[in-house]
């Protein structure tokens, strides 16, 4: 697990013209496998044997990769793009700093950080793609297409999607984290109290918290025409002190027009249902009326 964040702690060390080439990269990744690096100086307006510099400093940085074949090459790195999404959300005033790792999700990696005004947030990282992509690095024959960047494309839509979802359901007094900031990949958000029910032994009233996770999925559905369909034992976190939950990991939901909408929730609750079942020996209602109570 990284103990702090690369791509974090090499911004502070970059120029503006080292941070403009390394978007250039960006921007020329969209297009192709590998940004020609004349075409970087080319876009960019300066002078070639400059870019040359700023090029070989973000690959000694790690932010960039070179690549030689017909042309000379180079594409992101991870770091390179989690620099890019920092930079911007620093220059938006979202966050000041990146601290300590705070977990690694299933696909994502989660980080502390600070906003401008000294408080604690947190910083998810989408990370979906990285397994393929690590494979793939080490398979050099794969690495054809648009690989690279859609590897990064694939991050950054999971990550607009929670953002969407989220900010829909923001303001409205709903147990989920507040929304801080988004760039790329990254969603800024408040520090949410608790623990993953998977690891909390006794709560107060174990079915007192399956009522509300239900009412939470009847609001969802009902008012905001949406599923959470991951809604997990992993995704509910439970504050012991304040006897309540709060519901995070939303970039998976769906609308409730989605034809699989239904199945979805079905899913959830079969699951959820037999977690509590199991670990707190709670009998309930058969999952149909769950899911009725919920659509109707
Ligand atoms: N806002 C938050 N406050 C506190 N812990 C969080 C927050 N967001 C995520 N976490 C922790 O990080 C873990 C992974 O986050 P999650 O949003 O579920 O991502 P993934 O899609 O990788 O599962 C969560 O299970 C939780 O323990
Ligand atoms: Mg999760």
């Amino acid at each position: 697990m990284p103990i702090s964040l690369r791509g974090a702690k090499v911004l502070k060390d970059l120029s503006n013209e080292e941070l403009r080439t390394l978007h250039m990269v960006e921007t020329l990744l969209k297009k192709g496998e590998y940004a020609p690096k004349e075409k970087v100086a080319d876009y960019s307006g300066y002078r070639e044997k400059d870019v040359d510099l700023y090029l070989s400093r973000l690959n000694k940085l790690k932010l960039t990769r070179r690549w030689t074949g017909q042309f000379v090459g180079y594409t992101l790195t991870l770091s390179g793009f989690d620099a890019l999404a920092l930079n911007k959300l620093y220059i938006d005033k979202k966050v000041y700093g990146v601290g300590r790792s705070s977990g690694v999700g299933k696909e994502s990696d989660i980080y502390y950080a600070v906003d401008f005004e000294d408080n604690e947030v947190m910083l998810k990282i989408n990370r979906t793609g990285r397994a393929s992509f690590k494979k793939v690095k080490r398979k050099r024959d794969f690495l054809e297409g648009k690989f690279h960047y859609s590897m990064f494309s694939v991050a950054e839509i999971a990550s607009k999607r929670e953002y969407e979802n989220l900010l829909k359901l923001q303001g409205q007094n709903l147990p989920i984290p507040v929304l801080k900031g988004f760039n790329r990949h990254m969603i800024v958000m408040n520090i949410i109290d608790g623990v993953e029910l998977v690891k909390v032994q006794y709560p107060k009233k174990p079915i007192k918290l399956l009522e509300k996770i239900v009412e939470f999925a009847k609001t969802l559905y009902q008012k905001y025409n949406l599923v959470h369909a991951d809604l997990t034992e992993y995704n509910i976190l439970y504050d012991i002190r304040k006897d309540s939950i709060t519901i995070i990991d939303f970039p998976q939901a769906v609308s409730t027009e989605h034809p699989e909408s239904v199945n979805l929730l079905r899913r959830d609750f079969t699951h959820l249902l037999d977690f509590f079942g199991k670990k707190w020996s709670i009998t309930t209602d058969e999952v149909e009326t769950v899911i009725d109570y919920i659509i109707k």
